[in-house]
């Protein structure tokens, strides 16, 4: 039986970047969207454009660069909106502006303050705007999940009318459940004149924990395009998981008559690298991509494995890249072979001085570490694209104090804006003195919301990889450190975190 594609719209940069403090840097986008590339994604939502001029620019050198995927950015339903998409994707091979107006009577009422005719109204500008900018236009009827389905036939009508070429139906709060959002589906398919015409795409939230369940039904009934993100990041319990949508439609081709292009193998490394920048680690039993997604703990689980491995497994741990984690480069690797290997990853780094100094650390850490696997580099290279004006507060040196019956203490030097200073705290471990010796000297006023530790690759030899979270007057940021040290991460991810917070107040949430 031949199979229809479904199209892959990946919104980690975008939706995924709504999670809290999960704001990401143009260089560190660039890196992402490389990756979902190489992972044959067909589209990459690379932001919302009219959000500040930095997520306008990183959409844009998105757009210069991708060449083998479309590049889409959001917009609210207004002429500047969707002018700033517009200009945003100008460069892309294929861009795409990604319209929306909510269509719900809560939101029409509460948060438009709009009567439902002029809902309609501004959708079908909105979609002419946007079409002066591309053919290529979708749109979204915000919260569709909680939408009179009556309404929604109307909304759909119009904007297909008005030349859409994508209609993407969002469970934006995730309050369906697979047998509604599959019907939901099957009835606008066939009550809206034209259904035939456009692409169905669905959007589901995972309020519920449904969002990939509630994906698959839209498939089931027609969808032919799937948005959602690596490890299912996005605005609270995020959105559906790519890995998982796509290894389902995979593993149960029986079922499914649709096939994606994904790249499987280029799954982990994606999951990995989203991680690492964003800060959200991944749950170790999160499916596909967790760390005991194919561990086998039970006796009788592994002599079946052994024996045959389908006895207990359905999908193949190298099908979706977990030996791709490769131990790459050691001691005595010379600054070709590093640089090789970066761009490899999709790395590229934006000077010689900037390759010097990276090599320089990796120097370091192959000293102190036998193995440098892909992972550190990762790490070591988001350390070394940190530009000089995004460090207004940089660690210098530091020095801790840990031993039986003694109170920890730490030493740091921090440069504050060029300056030097010397700061000393105790604490209840050697890391609670650390935060206050920083704090001591910057005197952020900040809350510590989140403090998380993991190793980045196995061996007591790891780098520890310290994720910090950070809250001031609602403003919430996550900072990351690396480092064999796993005090030294910690103060690096505090650091990172404070530096982050001074940089200044963050983008528009489209959706408030
Ligand atoms: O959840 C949602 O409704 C969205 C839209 C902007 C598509 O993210
Ligand atoms: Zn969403």
């Amino acid at each position: 039986m031949s199979k229809e594609a479904l199209l892959i719209f990946d919104t980690t940069l975008r939706d995924g970047e709504q999670s809290p403090g999960a704001a990401m840097t143009r260089e560190e986008k660039l890196r992402i969207a490389r990756q979902l590339e190489r992972m044959r994604v067909d589209i990459i939502e690379a932001g919302f454009a009219a959000a500040s001029p930095g997520d306008f620019e990183s959409i844009r050198a998105i757009a210069e660069t991708i060449k083998d995927a479309t590049v889409c950015s959001l917009s609210r339903a207004n002429e500047n909106d969707i002018r700033r998409a517009g200009e945003a994707i100008k460069p892309a091979a294929r861009g795409r502006v990604h319209t929306f107006i909510a269509t719900s009577p809560i939101h029409m009422q509460m948060k438009l303050r709009m009567e439902p005719e002029q809902v309609i109204e501004q959708a079908v500008k909105a979609v002419n705007w946007a079409r002066q900018y591309t053919d290529d236009v979708e749109f979204s009827p915000e919260d569709a999940g909680r939408s009179d389905i009556d309404f929604l036939c109307r909304v759909l009508e119009a904007v297909i009318n008005a030349g859409v070429k994508t209609v993407n139906i969002a469970d934006t709060v995730g309050y369906n459940i697979p047998v509604i959002w599959g019907e939901l589906f099957k009835t606008l398919r066939e009550r809206v004149p034209n259904a035939d015409k456009v692409v169905w795409s669905t959007h589901c939230h995972n309020d519920l924990g449904l969002a990939v369940a509630n994906s698959l039904a839209a498939v089931l009934n027609g969808a032919r395009q799937v948005e959602c993100t690596i490890n299912g990041l996005g605005e609270r319990a995020g959105n559906a998981s790519l890995e998982e949508i796509v290894m389902a439609v995979k593993t149960r081709k029986d079922l499914f008559p649709v096939e994606t292009r994904i790249d499987t193998t280029q799954i982990v490394p994606a999951s990995r690298l989203v991680s690492q920048i964003t800060g959200y680690v991944v749950q170790p039993n999160k499916a596909v991509v967790g760390a005991n997604a194919f561990a086998h703990e039970s006796g009788i689980h592994q002599d079946g494995v052994l024996k045959h491995r389908e006895t207990y497994e359905i999908m193949r741990a190298e099908d979706v890249g977990w030996n791709a984690n490769k131990l790459t480069l050691g001691k005595l690797s010379g600054r070709n072979a590093f640089r090789t290997k970066l761009a490899e990853l999709g790395i590229k780094l934006d000077s010689e001085e900037v390759l010097n100094a990276a090599f320089a650390k990796f120097k370091e850490l192959a000293d102190k570490k036998r193995e440098i696997f892909d992972d550190d580099l990762h790490a070591l290279v988001s350390e070394e694209m940190i530009t000089p004006e995004a460090e207004h507060y940089k660690l210098v040196s530091s020095k801790f104090h840990s031993e039986t019956g003694e109170v920890p203490s730490a030493e740091l030097t921090l440069s504050l804006g060029g300056a030097e200073n010397h700061t000393k705290a105790t604490g209840s471990g050697p890391v609670d003195a650390t935060f206050r010796a920083i704090e001591k000297v910057v005197g952020s006023g900040s809350s510590l919301l989140l403090y998380s530790v993991n190793a980045i690759t196995t061996g007591t030899d790891a780098q520890g990889e310290v994720t910090v979270r950070l809250s001031k007057d609602g403003r919430i940021v996550n900072g990351q450190g690396s480092d064999t040290d796993i005090i030294v991460a910690s103060a690096k991810a505090y650091v990172n975190a404070l530096n982050k917070l001074y940089a200044g107040p963050e983008r528009v949430n489209p959706q408030l």
